[in-house]
């Protein structure tokens, strides 16, 4: 396993569009052993394969405490989607900024897994906004997409001010 460079905002490869997977062999299996170190050493609760710079329909998945629950989502679909939860996101390519987005509160997900087979996954909660969060980067959107403009520019300024100092 290796842990794999995550793309940091404004890299426009955050943008781009992934395709599905359609081999389910050694290196899918390979890229999301990568993805989960990655994810966990980051750490975070998600991952999608955007981010490092794979644009292919893969995000990785653990939002238990315990660090033991991994879902994999390949080529997943959000088949129906109800409600409305509003909750506190961060994203490990925008590092530092935390902003509440509004999200369907139930989502219904059609997926593979690593071995092809198709899975339906019905949740809520936190598992859900962390579902459409990924889901978004593979469609090339991120969270700060869905706040309103002025609370978007006050973040990326907050933003730029700590990445000039990390840099520094
Ligand atoms: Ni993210």
């Amino acid at each position: 396993m290796a842990k794999l460079p995550i793309l940091l905002y404004p890299h426009p490869h955050l943008r781009k569009v992934a395709r599905r997977i359609e081999h389910f062999d050694d290196g899918l299996r390979r890229l999301v052993e990568d993805m989960f170190e990655t994810m966990y050493a980051a750490p975070g609760i998600g991952l999608a394969a955007t981010q490092v710079d794979v644009h292919r329909r893969v995000a990785v998945i653990d939002v238990s405490e315990t660090k033991d629950q991994p879902l994999v989502l390949v080529n997943a679909e959000i088949l129906e989607a109800s409600g409305v939860e509003e909750m506190e996101e961060g994203c490990l390519s925008i590092p530092e900024i935390h902003e509440k987005v509004a999200r369907k509160e139930r989502v219904r997900v059609r997926y593979q897994d690593l071995d092809g087979q198709e899975r339906e996954l019905d949740t809520d909660g936190l598992l859900a906004v962390c579902i459409q969060h990924e889901l978004d980067h593979l469609e090339g959107r991120l969270f700060i997409d869905h706040i309103s403009p002025l609370k978007r520019e006050r973040a990326l300024k907050k933003y730029e001010k700590l990445q000039k100092r990390s840099r520094a």
